[in-house]
C-alpha cells in the first residue's frame, strides 16, 4: 500500500530526525496518521527514506521499516515539501547548552524563521524540543498572529523512546489558544492519558522542572550511597525501603557515578541560569549538579583504596561507554568522564560497549570486541548499567582480572556471583555487604 501523505487530512511535518523526532514520527504512525520527517541533514534523510536509523534503540528500525513500506512515514530534505498541507508542524530539533548554561536555541530560531517565510495554512506549530520558559510565547509573535504556536514536551527516554511516546503517564499542552490545544490534544486523545492543559510558560517549565527533580532523586540516591560507603550499609537495602513508600517511589534512586547525556545536566543548567538571571537562589538545583560532578571521582578514590597504590600505569579493562543501557549515545556520558580522568592520571585502559563501535572514536582508550578482552586487567570497571553484563559469567572472565577486583559503579552486577567467582566485589554504596573476605570470616 502507497499513500500520499499530502492528500490525508491528518498529515504531520516532524521537522528534526533525532531520538524525540523519530519516536515521534513513529508513535503518530502508530495510531494512524502520516508523517513526514524533515532534516536539514540531506545524508540522514537519505539514510531514513532507507530505513536506516542513525541511533540505536531495540525495535526501532523494524517500526521504521513498517511504516515506510505502509507509507505512513516518509522523509524529505525539502522543508515546504515536508510542511506543505501538513495540519500539525512538529518541531523537535536540538537545544543544547551555552558555556553560561543557557539554552542554545538557534536550531529552533532557525526553523521558526525558514517556517515564517512559507504558507502554513491553518498548520498549528507544536514545540516538543526542551526549551527554557518564554520561548514559545516568544516564537509565536515572529508569525504576527497568523499561526498558533503551542508547546507540548516529550518524556520520553533514549532506549524506550517509542514505548515511552506511547505510554506517557500524563500529556502536557500549554499556549495562548484554547482551540490549538484542543486539536492538539484530539490527535494525541488515542493515547488515553490525562492531558492538562496551561499557558507554554507553565508546560515549558513543567518540562525541565520534571527532569531537574528526576536528577535530584539521582543525586539524593547518591547521596544515600556515599554515606553507606562509610557507614558498612547497603544502599540498595536502604533506598529499596525509603522508595517503598509510595510518596516517594523506587524510580530514578539507583545510585551509581552519576547521571548522564544530553538532557538531564542540560536542563538542571538551564534552570540554575533561569533563576540566578531572576534572582531567586536555586541551592537545591546547585546541589544535585555538584554532587554529580563528584561522582564519577568515586571511581578512582575505591580503586586507590582497594589496591593501595595511585592509579599510574594500572591497566584497566571498563565494560560499558555508552551514558546508559539500551543506547550507543555517549554525550555527557559519566563512564567517558571517568574513562578520560582515569586516562589522565596515567592509567592505560580498554573499553567495551555493546552498541558504541565508533572506529573513529577519540577517546582516550583502546576499544575492546567483547567483554572478555577488555577484562583482561589489572582491575575491571563496569561504568554503564548494561543488563547483559549481568549475565556474563564472571567464572569464565574472572581470571582474567589479575587483582580480582571488580567495581561495579552502576551496581548491575549481582555482587555475590562476583564473590562466588572468587573475585573482590565493590558496589556504589556497596561497600562491604558482598566482600568475599569479610562474607568468608563471617562464615
Ligand atoms: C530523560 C528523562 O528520563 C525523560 O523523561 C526525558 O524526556 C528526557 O531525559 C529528555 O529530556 O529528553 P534520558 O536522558 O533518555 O531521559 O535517560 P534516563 O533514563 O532518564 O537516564 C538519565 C541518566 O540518569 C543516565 O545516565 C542513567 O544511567 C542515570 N540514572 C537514571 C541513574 O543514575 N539512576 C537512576 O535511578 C536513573
Amino acid at each position: 500500500m502507497h499513500v500520499d501523505p499530502s492528500r490525508h487530512s491528518n498529515k504531520l511535518a516532524v521537522i528534526g530526525t533525532g531520538y524525540v523526532g523519530i519516536a515521534s514520527a513513529i508513535g503518530f504512525a502508530e495510531f494512524g496518521n502520516y508523517v513526514v520527517g524533515y532534516d536539514i541533514l540531506s545524508d540522514r534523510i537519505r539514510q531514513l527514506q532507507r530505513g536506516l536509523t542513525p541511533y540505536h534503540e531495540a525495535g526501532l528500525a523494524e517500526s521504521l521499516a513498517q511504516h515506510l513500506h505502509s507509507g505512513r512515514i516518509s522523509f524529505t530534505d525539502d522543508l515546504s515539501a515536508a510542511v506543505e498541507g501538513a495540519a500539525f508542524i512538529l518541531i523537535a530539533v536540538g537545544t543544547p547548552t551555552t558555556e553560561s548554561g543557557s539554552a542554545d536555541l538557534s536550531a529552533v530560531e532557525h526553523v521558526i524563521s525558514s517556517l515564517a517565510k512559507l504558507d502554513l495554512g491553518n498548520a498549528i506549530v507544536v514545540v516538543r524540543s526542551t526549551v527554557p520558559p518564554g520561548t514559545c510565547d516568544l516564537l509565536a509573535d515572529r508569525f504576527d498572529g497568523n499561526v498558533e504556536v503551542i508547546y507540548s514536551p516529550e518524556f520520553l527516554r533514549e532506549g524506550s523512546a517509542v514505548s515511552d511516546f506511547l505510554n506517557p503517564d500524563r500529556v502536557v499542552i500549554g499556549g495562548r489558544s484554547d482551540s490549538a490545544m484542543q486539536r492538539f490534544a484530539d490527535l494525541l486523545a488515542p493515547l488515553m492519558r490525562p492531558t492538562l492543559t496551561m499557558s507554554a510558560t507553565n508546560a515549558e517549565l513543567s518540562k525541565c522542572m520534571s527532569n531537574a527533580f528526576l536528577a535530584m532523586k539521582i543525586s539524593f540516591a547518591n547521596q544515600v550511597a556515599n554515606l553507606c560507603d562509610e557507614m558498612d550499609g547497603d544502599a540498595l537495602q536502604v533506598l529499596n525501603a525509603v522508595g517503598g513508600d509510595r510518596r516517594i517511589g523506587r524510580q530514578f534512586l539507583h545510585p551509581g557515578i552519576g547521571f548522564g547525556g544530553p538532557c538531564f545536566e542540560k536542563d538542571v543548567k538551564s534552570m540554575i541560569h533561569l533563576s540566578r538571571t531572576l534572582g531567586v537562589d536555586c541551592d537545591l538545583l546547585d546541589a544535585t549538579l555538584g554532587l554529580n560532578d563528584r561522582q564519577p571521582g568515586r571511581i578512582s578514590l575505591i580503586l586507590e583504596a582497594e589496591l593501595g597504590r595511585p592509579v599510574r600505569g594500572m591497566s584497566l579493562g571498563v565494560w560499558g561507554l555508552t551514558f546508559k543501557g539500551g543506547t550507543d549515545d555517549v554525550r555527557d556520558s559519566l563512564a567517558i568522564r571517568v574513562i578520560e580522568d582515569l586516562a589522565a592520571h596515567g592509567a592505560e585502559i580498554v573499553g567495551y560497549d555493546p552498541a558504541f563501535k565508533d572506529p573513529d572514536h577519540t577517546l582516550p582508550c583502546r576499544l575492546a570486541h567483547s567483554a572478555l578482552e577488555a577484562a583482561d586487567s589489572d582491575a575491571l570497571l563496569v561504568l554503564t548499567d548494561w543488563p547483559q553484563f549481568r549475565s556474563i559469567d564472571m567464572r569464565t572472565v574472572g581470571h582474567k582480572i589479575r587483582s580480582g577486583l571488580v567495581i561495579d559503579g552502576r551496581n548491575v552486577l549481582d555482587g555475590d556471583s562476583v564473590v562466588a567467582a572468587g573475585l573482590r566485589y565493590r558496589g556504589i554504596g556497596r561497600r562491604r555487604s558482598s566482600d568475599a573476605a569479610e562474607l568468608a570470616e563471617a562464615g
